[in-house]
């Protein structure tokens, strides 16, 4: 796992940009996954103001997004799809065909969880995967035992994560109980990921997936199983890693190492 710790969550999330725009500049038709949440609204924004400034293009993109709410069809405000719509689809030049959620209103979600990870495949596999972490150690919506191995499916949505969701609805009534996700397998088998968390609330979580045993558990520990992650924090998420001063002089201020 590279590890790069930046002093501000400001300078974290524009290096986080960057390696995603290298991505795309690198390969025009790159496939990316990408993730929802407080975190990454930041970082979309970022994304729209360097994409038109640094002349990057998304037109040859194709995404797909980690997990959509059970139950919320594609216009509903709470809903994935219109999140995605709002940060980033409508901002950017990306076609609009080439961007994919699992549907949340499908009449047979467990159907429609197969049929994601069949596109998914139909489409080469993803080139970077972009990840948040819940306070929990969910990645995606890959709650504490998730199997290690399991592929897009229905999860159950645990308290935590309803009541840190919950400022998107009305109430914790109408706060979704399921998702579709990815599954902590499909997020193993993309060939990158990039993972950004800021603030002192993630910490604990951050440091469970660096430096913690692997274990279901904590669903983020897998990606210590995979072998192109980079993980980039703000002073403050990085704040209860052990082996801190040791990232920093692999790569200070986020810089990469002589090696990559
Ligand atoms: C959502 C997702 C989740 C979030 C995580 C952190 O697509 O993948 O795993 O990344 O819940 O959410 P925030 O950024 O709101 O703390």
């Amino acid at each position: 796992m590279k590890v790069l710790i930046l002093d501000t969550a400001e300078a974290a999330i524009d290096r986080s940009a960057t390696i995603l725009l290298d991505v795309v500049r690198r390969k025009p038709a790159s496939v990316l996954g990408l993730a929802t949440g407080g975190t990454m609204l930041p970082l979309y924004d970022r994304v729209v103001s360097r994409h038109a400034a640094e002349g990057v293009s998304f037109a040859g993109v194709t995404t797909f997004n980690l997990d959509e709410y059970i139950g919320l069809g594609p216009d509903h405000i709470g809903s994935y799809h219109h999140y995605m719509r709002k940060a980033l689809f409508d901002r950017i030049d990306i076609d609009i065909r080439l961007t994919h959620l699992p549907r949340g209103d499908a009449p047979d979600p467990t159907a429609e969880a197969e049929a994601y990870e069949r596109r998914i495949e139909a489409a080469g596999g993803i080139d970077l995967q972009l990840l948040g972490i819940g306070r929990n150690g969910h990645i995606g919506f890959n709650e504490p035992t998730s199997s290690l191995a399991s592929r897009t499916r229905i999860k159950t949505l645990t308290d935590d994560t309803r009541q840190a969701n919950r400022a998107y609805f009305d109430s914790l009534a109408d706060t979704p109980r399921f998702a579709i996700t990815m599954g902590v397998g499909t997020i193993l088998a993309t060939r990158a990921c990039l993972l950004l968390a800021t603030g002192a609330a993630k910490a604990p979580a951050v440091a469970r997936m660096i430096e913690g045993p692997v274990s279901a558990a904590c669903p983020a520990t897998a990606l210590q199983l995979h072998r192109q992650v980079t993980v980039v924090l703000d002073r403050a998420a990085a704040a209860e890693l052990s082996l801190r001063d040791y990232y920093e002089h692999i790569h200070p201020n986020g810089a990469e190492s002589d090696f990559g």
